[in-house]
């Protein structure tokens, strides 16, 4: 035990109580035994590369090129990503891949190259194999976007699975972004990035690394393309970046790298080229469209840890009812379980939920309960009952249940790697849907077992069933709360098949969007936390998971007015736009910070709902394009360099530009605008980019800057859907599309396109003609037209 990990025990003493304190001493030192028996003794190690190239033997879209130590399988798919694996990696099985994979490209073959390499030349890309194992990925053009350098693995001298090293170069002008939820970006400077799901046990901040849902996805941009690269292996590990460096015109640039260093896991590699928006379509289709939420859950949501009563849930929900202020949902955190057990209610403090849950959701109001993976290892309590008689629970080498620590005290985790124990979690959720809840909030997921020294989770020698594979925990944890929310989707597709499934899970792997979305977790309280925010949500969205959103106000503490209304104006224009917090820390409510900050958040929330409509848009475009809601500045236009490198600032869907006040004190800022015109929503002031604008940011709004030309969907005052027109640039048409959805269900609207054009002195808006060929009609929704005083 070292000074830190003394720390954690005497916190967790303090948290839980001596007895909770004891347990995790208890606990640490059955994890270390499990692990001193259960785990492959470290012997002597062997190292390998591939050597040289061999003979070749082509198959759909590639083939397999041969090496004196290893082979190396390389398909381009039919929609242009390219697989690669060494070793015989096939892309199955995979906890990412939705379905089977794509289609190999037919018309792309293997073909001799120079210097006794290999190419594929495939109409979106050409694929080099080098002599030694070097694989390039290069632009139809012949420029090389990444460059994989031959592997090197080591492998224990008696067999089984071996740690492997690879190094890659990108472009010297290369930005990285990505591997899932980072504090710190969503640029990732040069460091050492982690891939294992971690609760930091703490409020974290920009510096805490890694964090709860981490993922081997890089998204690469440099003025050449865009392209993803995703290493499908959950084993832990750990990818450093180095960004490169430009000559000049010396023709000396030196190349950025990335070097990935895994304990184990099949070495494979998917890459997609092209623009941020195709290169995330072909990432949808690989592992899975987004589902789509319930509109209510794109509405405001308030939580915390620590209601304590209905009673307390009634005030809160009276409080936004009498101060105006528009709510969708309200969480119910642990303290709603009977002794923190999942899947009970506290009877005394919580007596009548399903009547509560009826009398919330007249008002429009839905009920969210968390869900925490671990069951109470207490005989007596139901689902730990069930789930041993059905044999659920994770168990060590020798057979024996693994007990961790969590809420309740003692817990077992099930584990979800089976089809078996999906299936009979997935059906646990009925007693939720009988308390009236509609949705879900999975946390604790990493899994997270409390320890009072070494990691807080399960022994890495837990055996797991990877579907019938046949593993332990190295190879599972980091796709546990993956599988975990393919059991409550699944269960509540067959419990409630008229409902679309809400949930958003702490913890996640490459796919998680299949399912739901995620949240920041215990983001620390200050103007840091605020900047974190926003880093997680990009960096997620450009791993996929476009539905997410930070604690707002912060997890711990209590924000300042300012830095609360600052965090509440960016989370109204984020997916998840949720208040929460944790036991001890301050109130959250709007109106705990004064009538200047409660004036101020109604506007935030006014303008949320005003905004639903595209929010609702932004879902359907994302499960069918895979286009994040949130998209950093760059989107459109890559290849610039000053909108590269903005963090502050972010495009929500194609219309608007939202410039949120990151920083105390600060009433103005500098917004990068990327090229055409734009308006200052609330000033209707026109700006030409690219360029760097100064605009007011008072306390009571951040600036948004809408496109000219767009067609936004809204709700009007009357509660129906309008359209917002800005005016477009004269001789230019503008654009913008609608899903009217029904709010939930399965029913599959059309995409409604609409354009904008001046004629003479008037802004038309037609809608264009359906497939069919018709002509276009006028708008079936009232429009209204602005950015004119401009004209
Ligand atoms: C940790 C979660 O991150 C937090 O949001 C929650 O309030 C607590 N667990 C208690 O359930």
């Amino acid at each position: 035990m070292d000074g830190r990990d003394l720390v954690r025990s005497v916190k967790a003493v303090g948290s839980g109580g001596a007895a909770q304190g004891l347990r995790t001493v208890r606990a640490a030192w059955r994890r270390r035994r499990a692990d001193a028996t259960g785990l492959p003794e470290r012997g002597g190690e062997r190292a390998r590369v591939p050597g040289s190239v061999l003979d070749v033997e082509p198959g759909p879209g590639g083939g397999v090129v041969r090496f004196t130590r290893s082979e190396l399988r390389i398909t381009v798919a039919a929609n242009g990503a390219v697989f690669w694996g060494w070793d015989g990696a096939a892309p199955e099985p995979s906890y990412a891949l939705a379905g089977r994979g794509p289609e190999a490209d037919p018309r792309a073959a293997l073909e001799p190259d120079k210097d006794g390499g290999w190419r594929i030349v495939a109409e979106r890309v050409t694929v080099a194999v080098s002599r030694h194992g070097a694989v390039e990925v290069r632009t139809p053009g012949g420029v090389t976007l990444r460059r994989d350098l031959p592997p090197r693995w080591w492998e224990p001298a008696d067999g089984g699975p071996g740690r492997w090293m690879q190094r890659s170069e990108v472009a010297a002008d290369a930005r990285f972004f990505g591997l899932g939820g980072r504090a710190s970006g969503p640029r990732l400077r040069d460091g050492t990035y982690r891939l294992w799901n971690t609760d930091p046990g703490h409020a974290f901040g920009p510096g805490d690394d890694p964090l709860y849902l981490t993922m081997p996805v890089q998204m690469v941009v440099a003025d050449a393309a865009t392209h993803l690269a995703f290493h499908d292996t959950s084993w832990d590990g750990t990818v450093t970046l180095r960004e490169g460096e430009e000559g000049a015109g010396s023709g000396h640039d030196r190349a950025g790298t990335s070097e990935l260093r895994m304990d184990g896991g099949p070495l494979r590699c998917w890459v997609m080229v092209g623009t941020p928006a195709r290169v995330l379509h072909t990432w949808a289709a690989l592992t899975g469209a987004p589902a789509l939420p319930p509109s209510w859950a794109l509405g405001h949501q308030h939580a915390r840890w620590g209601f304590g009563s209905e009673q307390e849930v009634r005030r809160i929900v009276r409080g936004y009812r009498e101060r105006g202020l528009p709510l969708g949902a309200v969480h119910l955190d642990i303290d709603h379980y009977d002794g923190h057990r999942v899947f009970t209610v506290d009877r005394e403090n919580f007596p009548k939920l399903p009547a509560l849950a009826e009398e919330l959701r007249r008002d429009g109001i839905r009920l969210v309960s968390i869900i925490d993976p671990a069951v109470e290892a207490e005989p007596g309590n139901t689902v730990h009952d069930s789930g041993v008689a059905e044999d659920t629970f994770v168990r060590d080498a020798a057979g024996r249940l693994v007990e961790g620590v969590v809420w309740p005290g003692e817990s077992l985790h099930p584990d979800f790697t089976d089809a078996r124990v999906r299936k009979w979690w997935g059906g646990l959720y009925a007693e939720r849907l009988a308390q009236g809840f509609a949705g879900f909030w999975h946390d604790m997921n990493e899994p997270t077992s409390f320890t009072a020294f070494g990691e807080n989770t399960l022994p890495r020698s837990a055996r797991h069933a990877l579907e019938g594979r046949g593993g332990d925990h190295r190879e599972a944890h980091n796709v546990y709360a993956l599988c975990m929310a393919r059991a409550a989707y699944e269960g509540l597709r067959e419990l409630a098949p008229h409902e679309r499934p809400f949930l958003f899970s702490r913890s996640g792997w490459a796919g998680l969007q299949r399912y739901g979305g995620t949240w920041s977790g215990d983001v620390a309280t200050g103007w840091p936390g605020l900047r974190a925010s926003l880093s997680l949500v990009v960096g997620l969205g450009l791993c996929g998971v476009p539905y997410s959103g930070p604690d707002v106000g912060g997890f711990d503490g209590s924000p300042s007015p300012e830095l609360y209304l600052r965090w509440f104006q960016l989370g109204a224009y984020l997916p998840l736009f949720r208040t929460h917090a944790s036991l001890r820390a301050g109130r959250r409510e709007p109106w705990e910070f004064g009538e200047d900050v409660l004036g101020h958040a109604r506007v935030a929330l006014v303008e949320r709902r005003r905004l639903l409509p595209y929010f609702v848009t932004l879902a359907h475009l994302a499960r069918r394009t895979g286009a994040p809601y949130v998209r950093p500045v760059w989107w459109g236009a890559p290849e610039d360099r000053a909108l590269r490198d903005c963090e502050d600032a972010f495009l929500l869907g194609d219309c608007l530009l939202v410039a949120p006040v990151l920083d105390p004190g600060r009433e103005r800022r500098t917004v990068q605008l990327p090229r055409g015109r734009w308006y200052d929503t609330a000033t209707e002031e026109v700006f030409e980019g690219p360029a760097q604008i100064v605009v007011d940011a008072p306390l009571s709004r951040v600036p948004v800057l809408v496109r000219a030309g767009a067609v936004l969907p809204v709700r009007g005052d009357g509660g129906g859907l309008e359209l917002e027109v800005w005016a477009p640039e004269p001789g230019r048409t503008g654009f913008g599309v609608v899903v009217p959805d029904a709010g939930d269900g399965w029913n599959e609207p059309d995409i409604e396109r609409f354009t904008a054009h001046w004629d003479e002195q008037r802004v038309v808006v037609e809608r264009e003609g359906r497939d069919g060929g018709e002509g276009p009609d006028e708008s079936p929704y009232p429009v209204r037209i602005r950015g004119l005083s401009a004209h």
